[in-house]
């Protein structure tokens, strides 16, 4: 898709479409005043008849007005004035272009109220247009075997009005904001896979392939055994039910410029459960089926090296993606079974779902290795996290008070938002074992934290995050499918500590 910017006369503007904004109070913004204007008058009167109440998210599509080179005009509901900000500015872009991708238009403008600086500054509104534009037209890959649908005609979008000296700021947001809606893509379509296609084996390949796509990007993969001679014991536990070998992938963004070469990375690291059953420990079966969408983690992590790559960020970045299935094979661990991690401490595995952590704390530990100025970890760990925040908010907890709060802001300027939990040392004591050094669960209670706890145990002397996305990541019922979060709020804070 191609973005570009407006700056006056939308109604000679080459386009297909004008997608002008009306609020709930009968009133036309400026820009959709000046097409007024220029077609003689005739928004108002459809105005005037009541066809058209503004209501927020509401859109009419017209044709061919005289005096206006775009052959359509689409109307676009504001909601009312009072109030009118950044999130009901997003509702009626976001339904403008669903909108417009069920019809032929190939080139749109927009010309929406914009909200105030404070709210949106030029940068995060250009950000804004293209992300929610190139969000918009996404379809799940399916695999459904009748003819596919025709993908949406859109391909152009203009953004404005931008005035001249703002013009640098918007396009930078509109080139992220592409960049950051192809990252989730990424994320989408790998999650989206069922799990007999998305194995570790085929992550590892998804990983070598980017590498072939990116010049920044270098990858290697560690096989079954090249796991076991890092001693990754509890990461093991979890794949050793499963006829699927584990994998464990590691990319590394290297920037071309010399000083951003040398810098201590950014280091995430993702859950890769291509398939969580629960093991021994066997899940439910209602919607166990979600249970594919457990490698949202590693997908995010996967999503933002090539959002580093595609950006060219002068910030080393290192991502680590531990894959796995937790398969109840007859090799499966069984409750009571000890484990020791690539860190010595061993660990006593009383449940066998709780194996998101198992996975984590060796790849935590194999971080190291790179002294990591920050690292974060992205996993769908806990469904107490989900009772938790519910389905808006990421879990965001760590041993670095800094860290988090940086996390949990760009989650706010992305519109990808996270929140804080206290991941005080108490949690910790929930996890006392009279077999190994820790048990990998702590009761039911607080169990999104004591599950942080359990990978703190791992992440001491380097400043950690840990983002729980379980309700987050993807949705269940009508709308089943990943949302391709957390990677907008990963790709601000990359994208901030790179310095653009
Ligand atoms: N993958 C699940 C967490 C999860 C639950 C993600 C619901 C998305 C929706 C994780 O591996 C798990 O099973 N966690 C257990 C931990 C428990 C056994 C301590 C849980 O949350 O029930
Ligand atoms: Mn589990
Ligand atoms: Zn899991």
């Amino acid at each position: 898709m191609q973005f570009e910017t407006w700056s006056k006369g939308m109604a000679t503007l080459e386009v297909d479409c004008l997608v002008v904004g009306v609020f709930e109070e009968g009133q036309l913004t400026e820009e959709a005043g000046a097409v007024d204007s220029a077609c003689g008058g005739r928004l108002k009167k459809l105005l005037g008849r009541g066809d058209f109440p503004g209501k927020l998210a509401e859109t009419l599509l017209l044709a061919d007005l005289p005096g206006i080179r775009a052959t359509r005009v689409l109307l676009t509901g504001l909601g009312s004035k009072k109030g009118y900000g950044r999130k009901a500015w997003r509702k009626a872009w976001a339904a403008a272009v669903a909108a417009l991708s069920k019809t032929g238009v190939e080139s749109t403008a927009l010309a929406l109220e914009r909200p105030d600086a404070k709210e949106l500054d030029d940068y995060y509104f250009g950000r804004a247009v293209a992300e929610i534009a190139a969000t918009g037209l996404y379809r799940t890959n399916d695999l459904k075997s009748g003819k596919k649908p025709k993908p949406a005609a859109l391909g152009r979008v203009l953004a404005g009005p931008v005035a001249r000296s703002a013009a640098e700021k918007v396009s930078r947001g509109l080139t992220h904001g592409a960049a950051i809606a192809e990252a989730g893509k990424v994320q989408r379509d790998l999650a989206n896979l069922p799990a007999n296609v998305c194995t570790p084996t085929f992550l590892a390949e998804e990983g070598r392939a980017l590498a072939k796509r990116h010049r920044s990007l270098r990858v290697r993969v560690l096989d079954e055994a090249a796991i076991r001679r890092e001693k990754m014991g509890c990461l093991l536990a979890v794949s050793q039910g499963s006829a699927q070998p584990p994998q464990f992938i590691v990319i590394e963004h290297v920037p071309s410029g010399k000083g951003a070469r040398s810098g201590q990375p950014v280091v995430l690291v993702g859950k890769g459960v291509t398939f969580d059953t629960g093991g021994i420990s066997l899940k439910d079966p209602p919607a166990m089926d979600e249970m594919k969408f457990d490698m949202s983690g590693a997908a995010a992590v996967i999503a933002s090296l090539t959002l580093a790559a595609a950006l060219e960020l002068p910030l080393r970045v290192v991502g680590l993606v531990a894959a796995v299935e937790n398969m109840p094979g007859s090799k499966a661990v069984k409750p009571g079974d000890i484990a020791t991690s690539a860190s010595g401490q061993t660990v006593e595995i009383l449940n066998t779902d709780a194996e998101g952590r198992l996975i984590l704390c060796d790849a935590l530990h194999y971080a190291r290795r790179f002294k990591p100025a920050a690292i974060v970890d992205i996993a769908t760990l806990t469904g107490a996290c989900v009772v938790a925040l519910g389905h808006h908010h990421s879990g965001a907890m760590g041993n670095d008070e800094a860290l988090v709060t940086e996390l949990v802001e760009a989650g706010v300027r992305a519109d990808d938002r996270a929140w804080p939990l206290p991941l005080t040392e108490e949690y910790a004591e929930q996890l006392k074992s009279n077999f190994a050094d820790f048990a990998n669960i702590g009761g039911r209670d607080g169990g999104a934290l004591t599950a942080a706890a359990f990978l703190g145990k791992f992440t001491q002397g380097m400043k950690w995050a840990h983002l729980d996305v379980a309700g987050t990541a993807y949705q269940g019922g009508a709308q089943k499918g990943s949302t391709g979060r957390p990677t907008p709020l990963l790709a601000d804070f990359l994208i901030r500590r790179a310095g653009l």
